[in-house]
């Protein structure tokens, strides 16, 4: 259902470059849920906006339902983007100046939903997640975890094929971030939809039957205990002040 068929990606030019994705070959099918583990500044995230079409390979070709984003009119993309895609983010992105519900009801209504069906379906969603007495609060009026099931709310609202998610425990306490991994995985799950989830959690990632970790820019099976991998190379997915090879900026800890 995606494939990434020898994707590279960088950013910057000359001197200042910073090569993040070496030839990467990755594929997910339908319903499968895949956890996507590697150091801070290893790639996660690029790699995850790349699967997403939120930002496109140097080289390499990105396809969805064997279709390339890189094909795609600018419009066809940002369609299947809202139609078949859910994003859930670390810091929730939820927009600050509309209620949980018009929050949930937007992948719709620019999916060209009509509004009284958006609106019937987010409220819907938002029942799912335990939320219904909220539905009409900003998300400034919302904990950190009652915003994370809202956007979780949101990135399943449309019956996506395909959830990406970066994170999105992240910055919620041990048992708020537990609960929030169960929702996503549970409700995955019940939709049908592909999950990749990244997360530099070792316990997370272990709920997902397949895991994969970037290690120096390149997709590697299974994951270690940040120690030897078996081919002689050390790579430190526990901690996330590993490794820091020459070139590579360190990202403060997310
Ligand atoms: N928009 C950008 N411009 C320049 N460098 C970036 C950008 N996004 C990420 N990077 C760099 O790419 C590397 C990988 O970043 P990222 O994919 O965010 O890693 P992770 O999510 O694993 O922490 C880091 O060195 C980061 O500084
Ligand atoms: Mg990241």
């Amino acid at each position: 259902m995606l494939q990434l068929k020898q994707v590279s990606k960088g950013y910057g030019h000359g001197q200042s470059s910073n090569q993040v994705i070496t030839d990467v070959d990755f594929s997910l099918e339908r319903g499968e849920h895949v956890a996507l583990l590697g150091s801070s500044g290893s790639g996660k995230s690029t790699l995850l906006n790349l699967a997403g079409a939120l930002t496109t390979p140097d080289s390499g070709q990105v396809l969805f339902l064997d279709e390339d984003f890189g094909a795609m009119t600018k419009s066809r993309r940002a369609k299947v983007r809202a139609t078949s895609i859910g994003f859930i983010f670390q810091r929730f992105q939820l927009i600050n100046s509309l209620t949980a519900m018009e929050n949930v009801s937007l992948p719709l209504l620019l999916g060209g939903g009509r509004p009284s069906v958006a609106k019937r379906e987010a409220l819907d969603l938002l029942e799912r997640v335990g939320l219904s007495q909220l539905a009409h609060r900003l998300p400034g009026q919302l904990s950190g975890g009652e915003m994370q099931r809202v956007a979780v709310a949101r990135s399943l609202v449309a019956s996506p094929l395909l959830l990406l998610a970066d994170e999105p425990t992240g910055s919620l306490d041990s048992n708020t971030g537990k609960l929030v991994l169960d929702l996503i995985i549970g409700e995955a799950n019940r939709c049908g939809t592909a999950l990749l989830l990244v997360t530099h959690d070792q316990a997370a990632a272990s709920r997902l039957p397949r895991q994969v970790q970037i290690v120096d820019g390149r997709l590697r099976a299974g994951y270690g205990d940040g120690g030897d991998f078996g081919d002689g190379s050390v790579a430190g997915v526990a901690g996330d002040e590993a490794h820091d090879a020459p070139g590579r900026q360190t990202l403060s800890p997310e």
